[in-house]
């Protein structure tokens, strides 16, 4: 036993309860980084070393969360393939989308160079982070960073020109992918050899295509990410929202935990997934945005029995934390997880 519950639950350590952090943690409900970005556009926080290690530890300090997430963005993956990318108040736009012509594909080329500031970021962080807290790496799965370089904005939640590209051009989708895959393998295993503690896939579009046809088409990349992440001993967790009964083939070849979204039961969820693969989640984040704590608070309720039982669980919402989630709903579900009694024996 150590002194981090986040590390030992890694490890298959029981502990007294289940680890607690929220994807999106940093650059949504937090006052402190609603300040800086008065001051600061996103870009500016991402990009400067300083600024991004200082918003990865806000939610530390001002939550009570168990693990820090690297500030950054999936989509500096394909910048750093040459898209252009900016980021405006309706999302992420790239300048030229991959969608009609294959020949703007030919002209991508890796920049690694343009990855470094986040090792740098990750060096300060493991300097300023408390030594209970643990880091996590990320980077966005192969399916969901094409659906991006394809369709080109997140305007049409359908990626209907990623989907229609992925169905008519098999090859040329292949070809795509192979690319994102190969530099998210070298991006992953430098922020593994970076000291973080673990490593999360975000696959935030897994539903948009039926499941039988992720597993086939999509979870080889995946794999191939996870797995070199792996070879550094660094775990990781995979989030496949959407993927419903296709969690079934998430076993321990995959990942060592799988992020289980808020439409599916945590329980079922359990009992898909290998036994030797954890599970993460999954509170819907909207019942954050509530007004009445009592609501919230019989939800939370809900999870006692699940973690009575099961050890190798982190608590964490079932998507990404939104704008109008309430401060003090975010701050009292974290000690909801830290006071209650789990009564594990
Ligand atoms: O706590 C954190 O915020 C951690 C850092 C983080 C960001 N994006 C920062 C960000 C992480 C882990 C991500 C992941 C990400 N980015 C995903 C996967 C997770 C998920 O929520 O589904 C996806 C799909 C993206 C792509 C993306 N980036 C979108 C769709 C948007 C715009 C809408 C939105 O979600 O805010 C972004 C911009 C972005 N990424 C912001 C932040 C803090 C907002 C920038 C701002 O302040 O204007």
């Amino acid at each position: 036993m150590s002194n981090s519950i986040f590390t030992d639950t890694l490890k298959g350590i029981k502990r007294e309860r289940p680890p607690v952090w929220f994807m999106r943690q940093a650059g949504r409900v937090l006052p402190s980084y609603l300040e800086l970005r008065k001051q600061h556009s996103f870009r500016e926080l991402m990009l400067s070393p300083e600024l991004a290690a200082e918003v990865t530890l806000l939610p530390v300090t001002d939550l009570g969360v168990d693990a820090a997430i690297l500030f950054s963005d999936i989509l500096i993956i394909p910048e750093a393939l040459g898209m252009d990318l900016k980021f405006t108040d309706k999302g992420p736009i790239f300048d030229a989308p991959l969608q009609d012509a294959g020949n703007q594909f030919s002209s991508l080329k890796a920049d690694s160079s343009k990855l470094e500031h986040i090792y740098k970021a990750l060096d300060i962080i493991k300097k300023q982070k408390p030594a209970d807290v643990a880091l996590i790496g990320f980077c966005g799965a192969p399916f969901t960073v094409f659906c991006y370089m394809v369709e080109g904005n997140s305007t049409n939640h359908n990626f209907s020109n990623a989907i229609r590209l992925f169905y008519n051009n098999p090859k040329l989708s292949a070809q795509i992918l192979e690319t994102i895959t190969e530099l998210s393998i070298e991006y992953a295993t430098t922020q593994a050899d970076h000291g973080i503690d673990l490593f999360q896939l975000f696959e935030t579009h897994a539903g948009l295509i039926p499941s039988e046809m992720y597993i086939e088409r999509i979870l080889p990349y995946v794999k191939r990410i996870t797995n070199s992440v792996r070879t550094k001993n660094i775990p990781v967790t995979f989030f496949p929202k959407g993927l419903g009964t296709g969690l079934a083939h998430i076993n321990h070849d995959i990942a060592d935990f799988a992020g289980i979204d808020w439409q599916y039961s945590l329980t079922e969820a359990r009992a898909l997934c290998d036994t030797k693969v954890g599970v993460q989640g999954n509170l819907d984040p909207r019942i954050l945005s509530i007004d009445n704590q009592d609501i919230l608070k019989a939800e939370l309720e809900k999870y006692k029995a699940f973690g009575k039982q099961n050890y190798n669980w982190i608590f964490n919402t079932g998507h990404g934390l939104s704008p109008d989630n309430k401060l003090e709903n975010v701050k009292f579900v974290v000690d909801w997880v830290k006071n209650t009694n789990w009564d594990r024996d």
